[in-house]
């Protein structure tokens, strides 16, 4: 095997892949036709704000600007780190649901949204990609370790150490070239753009023909990253911390009422040394548009408690239609059936013509 993947140190290079990242933006906005667009999620749940600011939003976005989006729902890969699978079929629909209500049109814009569970040539890559790289490689991908660490996992299965190859399918099979991840994903789309280069060199460019694959780039989300109420982790619906998109106004309320802020009553914006007060000014901005050194300001003296009426205000204003839409598309569980087989149908369309140039170069055709 040619050169042992390095995966990058994200904390020294994030800067460079920022900048990468900004390139393709200003690119994306003057020819969206020349983008593939591979996004998607493990169906484990109902999406929470910090999914809908973080990459939600931006997919919706980026549809509406007419860049050809797929959208996987990877029920597959949600095996290798839930014993539970007993809920995929309807977290699934309830992922589609999220989507829709949030702006994504299947039908007006050029978006497919499929699970890969029904996309037998994506996986059917999984076998060739498998022989171009080491088991060293594998256990090496940091966030896979992570994982493993954080789940506290003793046994191993073997598809924890290989779904980053199988990510690899889901980009290539549809010929991705561009992929809205967050910092934990690039050492996946780093495996990727290695599987497609060596896949190239070895099968394509030394045999004198032209490669198969593109090598696909990040675009890291701007969204700085969201905590959850509690304002010292991630938002999760695991952790707790989470507004899920379907929450009442009630709910909502409810929920910010009990977030955690701090002794001072003059609200002031310092994400270090406030990080609770400084999360809930930066949801509100991300509702309203507004800086939250401007909004800090107009609350003042007005304490935690008009902090938190602002924020509850602001997000069940800017939810309220979604919610609807959200409501709308739960009593019509057939569109949404309809909406993952037609996105299956036409995600197979791509994936067998790839698998045919795979097969071509591959010298397996009869
Ligand atoms: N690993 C991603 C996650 O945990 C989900 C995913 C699967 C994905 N295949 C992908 C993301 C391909 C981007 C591209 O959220």
């Amino acid at each position: 095997m040619s050169e042992e993947i390095q995966y990058t140190d994200i904390n020294k290079s994030f800067e460079a892949a920022l900048e990468r990242s900004r390139k393709i933006e200003e690119d994306l906005i003057k020819n969206p036709k020349k983008y593939r667009v591979l996004t998607g999620d493990r169906p484990t749940g109902l999406l929470h704000i910090g999914h809908y600011f973080g990459s939600l939003q931006n997919r919706v976005r980026l549809a509406n600007m007419g860049v050809p989006t797929m959208i996987l729902i990877a029920d597959y890969q949600v095996l290798t780190d839930h014993d539970a699978f007993d809920k995929i079929s309807q977290n699934t629909k309830q992922l589609v649901i999220d989507y829709l209500a949030a702006g994504i049109n299947p039908e007006k814009q050029d978006v497919i949204i499929y699970p890969h569970s029904y996309v037998p040539e994506c996986n059917q890559l999984m076998i060739p990609f498998l022989t171009l790289v080491s088991n060293a490689e594998l256990s090496r991908n940091p966030t896979v370790k992570e994982e493993i660490e954080s789940a506290g996992l003793k046994n191993v299965n073997a598809g924890m150490y290989t779904y980053p190859v199988h990510q690899a399918c889901d980009i290539l099979f549809c010929k991705g070239n561009v992929v809205p991840v967050g910092k934990d994903q690039l050492p996946h789309l780093e495996m990727t753009r290695t599987i497609a280069s060596r896949f190239n060199k070895k099968f394509c460019t030394d045999m004198g023909k032209e490669p198969v694959f593109p090598e696909p780039q990040a675009l890291l989300s701007k969204t700085p990253m969201i905590l959850g109420l509690d304002g010292s982790q991630k938002m999760s619906k695991s952790r707790g911390n989470a507004v899920m998109l379907s929450a009442t106004e009630d709910e909502t309320a409810k929920l910010i009422k009990k977030a955690k802020t701090d002794q001072d009553r003059n609200i002031t914006y310092d994400p270090v040394k406030r990080p609770e007060v400084a999360n809930l000014l930066m949801l509100i901005s991300l509702c309203t548009g507004e800086e939250p050194t401007a909004i800090a300001a107009r609350i003042g003296d007005g304490g935690g408690g008009m902090l938190k009426n602002t924020l509850t205000e602001a997000l069940n204003e800017k939810l309220r239609p979604l919610r609807q839409e959200r409501a709308r598309l739960e009593k019509d569980p057939e569109y949404i059936r309809k909406v993952l087989l037609d996105g299956a149908a036409k995600a197979r369309e791509i994936g067998i013509k790839t698998l045919e140039e795979v097969r071509n170069v591959m010298n397996m055709k009869i």
